[in-house]
């Protein structure tokens, strides 16, 4: 399994020395929560933050959109080279538009479900995408609980990429703990986010290496 601590939940007084600790801990990829107010019910970062996320990462920064207006976002994140960018799915009319535009610039683009949306809503985009990024809670804050339907959502989705054939990973976003990642690990998922469960704790390595099933 691999591990995006989300950084939603860091202290962002301290966010150089937030960054350093979950890269040295081991972490994978730097999960980086983008709210805009208007597709969710809470504001965060932008470019100008990231930027400074981005300089004190040694790992990849995985940038989760939760946004209205997903192209000014694509471009405005563009030049910090992420590793990947996702959308919401429920807010794109064109997302085969998208999709090509993220690849366009060098990055892995990844679909977002929220805890409704079944995973036939994004079959004929599996062949573009990296990535898809299940939400296991209602996307907009951090520590909320987790919701079990995700696992069988996750096991509908592998069936589905691997039926054809295709290389796509799945993360799951919201409420994961290490009681809930060896379920999620059966289910196929490759990649958790965790804000709560490792920044809430005391040493965030050992968080981070519980997660690791
Ligand atoms: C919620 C965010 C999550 C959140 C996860 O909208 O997308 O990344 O920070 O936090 P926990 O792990 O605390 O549920
Ligand atoms: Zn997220």
């Amino acid at each position: 399994m691999y591990v995006a601590p989300s950084i939603l939940s860091a202290d962002f007084g301290r966010l150089d020395e937030e960054i350093k600790a979950i890269c040295e801990g081991g972490c994978d990829l730097v999960h980086v929560d983008v709210m805009d107010g208007h597709f969710v019910p809470n504001l965060t970062i932008g470019p100008v933050v990231v930027s400074a996320v981005a300089k004190a990462a040694t790992k990849p920064l995985d940038i989760h959109l939760m946004v209205q207006n997903n192209t000014f976002f694509v471009d405005l994140f563009a030049p910090l080279k992420p590793k990947f960018i996702s959308f919401h799915i429920e807010e794109e009319k064109h997302p085969h538009r998208l999709i090509q535009k993220i690849r366009s610039y060098g990055i892995s683009p990844a679909l977002t479900l929220n805890p409704h949306t079944p995973p036939e809503a994004i079959e004929f985009l599996l062949d573009e995408i990296d990535m898809v990024l299940l939400m296991s809670v209602n996307p907009g804050f951090g520590g909320q609980q987790f919701i079990p339907s995700v696992l069988e959502k996750a096991k509908r989705l592998r069936a589905m990429i691997d039926a054809r054939e295709a290389k796509v990973l799945i993360e799951v976003d919201g409420g994961v703990n290490g009681l809930n990642v060896r379920d999620l690990d059966e289910a196929g998922v490759d990649i958790v986010v965790a804000g709560n469960y490792v920044f809430g704790s005391e040493d965030y390595a050992h968080a981070i290496a519980s997660l690791k099933v």
